[in-house]
């Protein structure tokens, strides 16, 4: 059976404590890269403040946060929640839901859900996040303390691309050379790394389904990586919980994050607003 030298499969012990650098190659890695820094990385809030509050509380220090986009959209507070996401920092990317609402995308893509929760979320909008909405980058972005990484909502070949799965991953790995890529939209937590040719999709790995809970990727230097940190307001990957992940531009270790947030007040405020039903049942299956 083939076992890409970068893939560990589910259920192999994680390299976490144990991987380390050799001190040749930890020297180069020190000679050539910038200070470490840790990112918090955000995606797919979808207007969902309680889950997002609940990531914030539970991420570690950090030294920069990036949103991967989707910021509004489905949940119930989308000014509250464009509010605190600018106050984390600058970096973002759009997503379809950001320019849907702000009108620079139709709504003939979405479903009858998502176009109605678009056209209510529109309504909620002052003025001046909606201009924000609009003003919001395509990615991929690229940072110049962070060589090597880039941040995506879809992929970087198409910012609407859905890669769900290694077949969708193996194109975006081949043609683009950045060795890390963030990316956001499917709201599955996990990702991909390329070996040779093939991509192999990877899943973090948790106990239990009510707690919080966290999930190291260690990630070799020579290799490529597409990496979604989860939806923090709307997971669809079969776990309620919110998801982000950090990352540590030093150890080269993606860390997945769950947590479980105030689901019932999240829920009433989704159906106080007159949203379809699905919109608060969903988020207590996470799909
Ligand atoms: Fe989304």
């Amino acid at each position: 059976m083939y076992r890409p030298a970068c893939g560990r499969r589910r259920g192999e012990p994680r390299l976490y404590g144990k991987f380390r650098y050799s001190r040749s190659s930890f020297s180069l890695q020190r000679r050539y890269n910038p200070p470490s820094v840790r990112i918090l990385v955000l995606s797919d809030i979808h207007s969902n403040l309680e889950a997002l509050d609940s990531c914030l509380a539970a991420a570690p220090s950090h030294d920069l946060v990036i949103n991967l986009g989707d910021t509004v959209g489905y949940g119930g507070n989308p000014n509250e929640v464009i509010a605190k996401a600018q106050s984390l920092g600058h970096v973002f990317v759009r997503g379809n839901h950001d320019k849907a609402v702000s009108g620079l995308m139709n709504l003939e893509e979405f479903n009858p859900v998502a176009g109605l929760a678009t056209l209510w979320t529109r309504d909620q909008l002052t003025p001046e996040n909606l201009d924000w909405l609009r003003s919001l980058p395509q990615g991929p972005i690229h940072l110049d303390e962070l060589p090597g990484i880039q941040f995506v909502h879809g992929s970087a070949l198409d910012e609407d691309e859905y890669m769900v799965s290694a077949r969708d991953a193996i194109e975006p790995l081949i043609t683009n050379t950045v060795p890390v890529t963030f990316f956001g939209h499917t709201h599955l937590q996990g990702g991909f790394v390329l070996t040779g040719e093939i991509s192999e999709a990877y899943r973090p790995g948790y106990r239990t389904v009510g707690q919080p809970e966290s999930s190291d990727w260690p990630l070799r230097k020579d290799c490529r990586y597409l990496i979604n940190p989860g939806s923090v307001g709307q997971p669809r990957d079969g776990d309620w919980r919110a998801a982000f992940a950090m990352f540590d531009s030093e150890e080269w270790i993606a860390t997945f994050y769950r947590v479980p947030y105030n689901l019932r007040v999240a829920q009433e405020k989704i159906l106080a607003a007159n949203l379809p039903q699905r919109l608060a049942t969903r988020l207590a299956t996470g799909r």
